[in-house]
């Protein structure tokens, strides 16, 4: 059988009980598409992965993930690789001193594509965690919790998510921006929300093809007043909005235009 899982560098599916991202969720993931045995987006992948090193003082190196990474990458066909770094071992709220940072990655295959995306709004509202906005760290319980409630709108695949000021936030398990005259608007996330690869690749694009951007306070009535909608994350790509709350809409120049461009990036591996 094709191995599937990796745990510091060995074909491996056992995480010892004693791990501080079970105990403590004490640790940070990316869920990266692999395409020809390689990592499309693995630059941006690559900064947020810094960036959350630094703010969570992991003491790794970037050249240990990248070694971890190239050990198995080329065994891998097409599809979406999780790599989950923990804080390493044992411990209590005070990690053991020379615990080292264990590296998990998983590979499973490509969701399939959502042509017509329908969105809600949900009631369940994200909390202020400014300590920890912007990263993907392994504490995902209120997702698990949106998730359930997107669950409920069988007809439904993504939704806006409000913090508990009633801005938009994000989706569930994405970004989300809307134009509005020509402009590209993002939310805020410093109080809240992941900073998403594929945002910081729109937002990168954007900048160099000269679409004007705004990172913004949003509301709802600001989505439902929009020219064009998407959502995205690194997986799945750009996703427009065809149904957002009953109110129909069409994919516009913007949203078609950037998605050429990702398709020109992931075709260029
Ligand atoms: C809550 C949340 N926000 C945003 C994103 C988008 O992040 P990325 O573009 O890095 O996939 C995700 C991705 O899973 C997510 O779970």
């Amino acid at each position: 059988m094709q191995v599937r899982q990796w745990v510091d560098g060995r074909a491996d599916d056992d995480v010892a009980w004693q791990d501080r991202g079970l105990l403590f969720g004490d640790g940070v993931f990316e869920t990266m598409r692999v395409q020809d045995a390689g990592l499309p987006m693995w630059a941006w992948h690559r900064d947020r992965l810094l960036q959350a090193i630094d703010r969570l003082r992991l003491d790794v190196s970037m050249a240990h993930i990248e070694d971890h990474l190239a050990g198995h990458l080329a065994q891998l066909d097409s599809g979406v690789l999780r790599l989950t770094l923990t804080r390493g071992q044992g411990g209590t709220y005070r990690p053991l001193a020379g615990s080292a940072v264990r590296l998990i990655s998983h590979w499973r295959p490509l969701p399939p594509v959502v042509e017509e995306l329908r969105a809600t709004l949900l009631q369940q509202r994200l909390g202020h965690l400014p300590m920890l906005a912007g990263l993907k760290h392994l504490n995902r319980l209120e997702q698990v919790l949106l998730q359930a409630e997107l669950d409920g709108h069988p007809s439904c695949d993504e939704a806006l998510v409000q913090d508990i000021a009633g801005h938009v936030i994000e989706g569930v398990a994405s970004n989300v921006f809307m134009v509005h005259r020509y402009v590209l608007h993002t939310p805020i996330i410093d109080e809240c929300g992941v900073a998403g690869v594929m945002r910081a690749w729109v937002l990168e694009r954007c900048r160099k093809v000269r679409i004007p951007t705004r990172i913004c306070v949003l509301d709802v009535s600001d989505f439902l007043a929009a020219d064009e909608v998407f959502f995205c994350n690194a997986v799945r790509g750009i996703m427009p909005v065809h149904d957002l709350l009953g109110r129909s809409m069409s994919t516009g120049v913007i949203t078609s235009k950037l998605q050429m461009e990702l398709t020109q990036v992931l075709r260029h591996v």
